[in-house]
């Protein structure tokens, strides 16, 4: 029981339109579960259905819970996130 509690707490993100519309179990319809960002380099396109077609797209479309992270990437002068984009295509 506990172990089920746990799994449906760590199940996903809270992230508004970028989410499935999908609601499966205890995972509403604008929860997704985190990518993992390794790797990232030899993959495309990006997000669950393929939507972006680079990770600054990636990026732009993160809502919800993750939207903060979206407004502090875009408030970084164009240098920082040229090298935050050039770390995510390096890994
Ligand atoms: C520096 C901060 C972040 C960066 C650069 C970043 C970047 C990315 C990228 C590039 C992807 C696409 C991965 C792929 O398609 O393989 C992704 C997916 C995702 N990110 Fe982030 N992310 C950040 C922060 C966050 C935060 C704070 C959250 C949640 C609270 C979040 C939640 C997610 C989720 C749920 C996905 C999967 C979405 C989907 O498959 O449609 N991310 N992220």
């Amino acid at each position: 029981m506990l172990r089920g509690q746990s799994l449906t707490y760590d199940f996903g993100h809270h992230m508004g339109t970028l989410g499935d519309g999908i609601v499966q179990g205890a995972a509403g319809a604008d929860e997704i579960r985190t990518a993992p960002l390794w790797g990232l380099r030899g993959r495309t396109p990006f997000l669950h259905d393929g939507r972006a077609s680079t990770v600054l797209e990636a990026i732009q479309l993160h809502s919800g819970e993750a939207t903060t992270i979206r407004e502090r990437f875009f408030s970084l002068s164009e240098d920082d996130q040229q090298a935050v984009l050039e770390f995510l295509n390096s890994i």
